[in-house]
């Protein structure tokens, strides 16, 4: 079963509504509209709105970066999922910056990632060990715990659409540094993803292990787009800093072109 490929620029708090609109035109005007790499854009909250007014819906799609797992109440502050049903397709949960400073724990996870379902909007899961668990060799642990709690209240089939990243926190850039940061070794990021899609086997059955697609994401950039998204297993990157930087960001989506290509020519031959 062919997975299609899907890179997710996580623009973090970065960009005020004029700027992104300004990085969407650009991006715009370099990424043309490829059949076999899906590129997803995540904004901030208050950029979605007006972006998805002004995206080409050929090239792109929305991802948020949260969102509230009730659906409407006296939650000062919060954006639910059923508000956000009509203009992402996407939602990014469980990233490391929000379990660190905003300290989002398993259950609450969990309960987003059955709302974002609920609302027909495709859960983006993030999963990674800190450099402490790395260094103490907790890595599968920790991705088991991450990733069972957060699809429990999921069937095998609302797991087949799911999107997995692959986060080792200690990868993760602080925006401006994503080009000289230490970076996950392939071999490390191929076994993580074998062991995701064997815990997802084991618990929901072959074919949605064969049908949920797993990024990698940490540091990611045009140079090393091509490694990372040649590793058997990985379907696309979640990049940060990278994706703030229209140059940086169309060299990826050219790079998951040119290993689909290959991909292609290789599978008729
Ligand atoms: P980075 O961020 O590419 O800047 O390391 C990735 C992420 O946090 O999703």
């Amino acid at each position: 079963m062919k997975r299609k490929k899907i890179i997710v620029g996580n623009w973090k708090m970065h960009l005020n509504v004029h700027q992104s609109s300004v990085l969407l035109h650009q991006l715009n005007q370099h990424i043309k509209a490829y059949r076999n790499v899906e590129v997803v854009l995540a904004p901030s909250m208050l950029s979605l709105q007006p972006l998805s007014l002004q995206i080409d819906r050929r090239k792109f799609r929305l991802a948020a970066q949260n969102a509230y797992y009730i659906d409407e109440g006296a939650f000062t502050g919060e954006v639910s999922f059923s508000m956000l049903r009509d203009i992402v397709h996407y939602v990014i949960i469980g990233h490391s910056e929000r379990r660190l400073y905003f300290h989002e724990d398993l259950p609450l996870i969990r309960d987003k990632v059955a709302s974002a379902v609920r609302n027909e909007i495709i859960p983006i899961i993030c999963v990674g060990e800190t450099k402490r668990e790395y260094e103490a060799h907790e890595t599968k642990r920790v991705v088991h715990d991450q990733l069972t709690t957060a699809i429990s209240n999921l069937t095998s089939r609302e797991i087949e659409t799911l999107v997995i990243a692959y986060e080792p926190v200690w990868a993760i850039s602080n925006g401006s540094n994503f080009a000289k940061h230490v970076i996950a070794k392939p071999d490390q990021v191929a076994e993580v993803a074998a062991y995701i899609r064997e815990i997802i086997e084991s618990l929901y059955g072959k074919v949605a292990a064969e049908l949920v697609r797993i990024l990698y994401g940490g540091s990611s950039n045009a140079e090393n787009a091509y490694s990372y998204l040649s590793i058997p297993g990985i379907d696309g990157l979640l990049p940060g800093g990278a994706s703030l930087n229209y140059s940086e960001f169309s060299g990826i989506i050219a790079a998951a072109e040119r290993v689909e290509a290959l991909t292609m020519k290789e599978a008729t031959k």
